[in-house]
């Protein structure tokens, strides 16, 4: 089986976009019945990822379509989703990002039983941010959210900043074919114990991207979802200067990116921009993913159409209201330590660079990989199957600052699940940006400190969001009670 390669469907993408005449916008699923309660059905279809030559793909998506439809409501609104199972496991859905009581979290046996095949649960809760946010079925979701259920959820400000176009990417990255089928081997041990599962076809909004026609002075908020089982993204937008509004919903200072101008997006996590399209008529900008060592892959050509849309940038706020986060009180926080090894090239790593003390990888480790699949530790711990038993327990109401070390050769997403967190610092150097975020990109060896306010009653999850390391033992249950 040999995988599409990524340089044909590059080179094909860029023929397709110079063809095209009024390039398309990305595909965008919408739910526009005016109010609140919406149906989600998972169910097994085919869809078109890659263009022609190549046929299209069996998937399993919400409503039809990959990703799903977009939930689009107004920060105060209540959501009523009723969720149909119409395939053969049993699922959950869990809305990233949003503070939602715990028993409308959507994970299994731990806030729910798991939807059966042809059984229904409604979800209903009130969404108390505005921001970008997303949901995905938290069972067995390497394989569920790697065939392609997910979606966005995106809760309006009630005065949002003013914007020419408010568009959403869901970015994904898929293991197809030759036949452009998704190959099978999900929850693979290699996938599991290195960088997670790679793909070979990057799609936004469930297709391999034609060019996104835009016009000179125009202004867009461009909302970024990453979807993808492992793929971390480094965006370059070429002679375009991106302004970062939001990280993973929440409103930050708005800044322009840093890390040479790349906009980093771990999996789960999400980044609101607000582009100023300030090419001239009929200039094209291509928009590349740099994030891999020696990778430099064409994501989409922004083309700009011959008129222009104004002369200057507009000069609008780019400022977002706040959303009502509270916030937490340093002086007084409990502190709690959380360190994460493992991983295939741990202790090769760990041999070479001599490091000792807290990067130690801890006896555990070695006997758990021999002994089966439990490849990532959290303190120590490899979780297993449902678990249950909390690895914290935090005191409801009082401020909390937990450090993490990550001791391992890997990137993770750190996901914490009913809460956003503020990010206070990264290897003891403050953050800068005031950043919220539910969901941390550690890199290798990194040490982070998180704070936040334990004010959502119940036991959450907190684990990696490669998903092949969730399911490899990187997870663990936080109580607040
Ligand atoms: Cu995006 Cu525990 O989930
Ligand atoms: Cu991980």
């Amino acid at each position: 089986m040999k995988p599409l390669s990524r340089s044909a469907l590059s080179r094909r993408t860029f023929l397709a976009a110079s063809a095209a005449a009024g390039a398309a916008l990305p595909f965008r699923g919408t739910l526009a019945d005016g109010s609140n309660s919406f149906i989600l059905r998972a169910a097994p279809d085919r869809a078109r990822l890659v263009p022609e030559p190549w046929g299209e793909t069996d998937i399993w998506c919400y409503g039809g379509t990959v990703p799903g439809p977009e939930i689009r409501i107004q920060q105060g609104d209540r959501l009523c989703i009723e969720v149909e199972n119409a395939r053969d496991e049993e699922t959950t859905v869990h809305w990233h990002g949003m503070r939602v009581p715990n028993t409308m979290d959507g994970v299994p046996h731990l806030t729910q039983t798991p939807i059966a095949p042809g059984g229904r649960f409604t979800y209903e809760f009130d969404a108390v941010d505005a921001g970008t946010f997303w949901y995905h079925p938290h069972q067995r979701s390497f394989e569920q959210v790697g065939r392609g259920l997910y979606g966005a959820l995106i809760v309006e400000e009630a005065e949002p900043p003013r914007v020419d176009r408010d568009l959403t990417w869901i970015l994904d990255d898929w293991r197809l074919t030759e036949e452009a089928e998704i190959a099978g081997d999900f929850g693979g041990f290699m996938d599991k114990s290195h960088a997670g599962r790679l793909g070979n076809t990057v799609t936004i909004n469930g297709q391999v991207p034609e060019a996104l026609a835009v016009r000179s002075g125009e202004r867009i908020r461009l909302r970024l979802i990453n979807a993808a089982n492992a793929r971390i993204f480094a965006l370059d937008f070429g002679a375009l200067t991106p302004q970062v509004i939001a990280l993973d919903g929440q409103p930050v200072t708005p800044h322009a990116p840093s890390g040479r101008d790349r906009v980093l997006i771990g999996p789960a996590m999400r980044v609101d921009l607000i582009l100023d399209m300030t090419g001239a008529p009929g200039e094209r900008v291509t928009v590349s993913d740099r994030f891999y060592a020696g990778n430099n892959f064409h994501l989409v050509d922004l083309t700009y159409a011959d008129e222009p849309l104004r002369d200057e940038p507009p000069a609008w706020s780019v400022l977002l209201p706040s959303n009502p986060l509270p916030e937490p009180d340093l002086t007084n926080a409990l502190r709690h330590q959380v360190t994460f090894t493992g991983g295939m090239m741990g202790g090769m790593v760990e041999r070479q660079m001599g490091i000792t003390g807290e990067g130690r990888m801890m006896g555990n480790d070695i006997m758990g990989m021999m002994l089966g699949e439990d490849i990532w530790f959290v303190n120590g711990i490899a979780a297993e199957g449902h678990i249950l038993d909390p690895m914290l327990a935090l005191e409801r109401d009082r401020s909390h600052v937990i450090a993490m070390t990550n001791a391992t050769a890997f990137h993770y997403p750190i996901h914490l699940h009913g809460h956003s967190f503020r990010v206070l610092s990264r290897n003891g150097q403050p953050t800068t940006h005031r950043e919220w975020q539910d969901t941390v990109l550690m890199a290798p060896r990194e040490r982070i400190e998180i704070a936040f306010v334990a004010d959502n009653p119940g036991d959450w999850m907190y684990h990696c969001h490669i998903l092949e390391h969730q399911a490899g033992g990187m997870m663990g249950v936080i109580r607040v009670a």
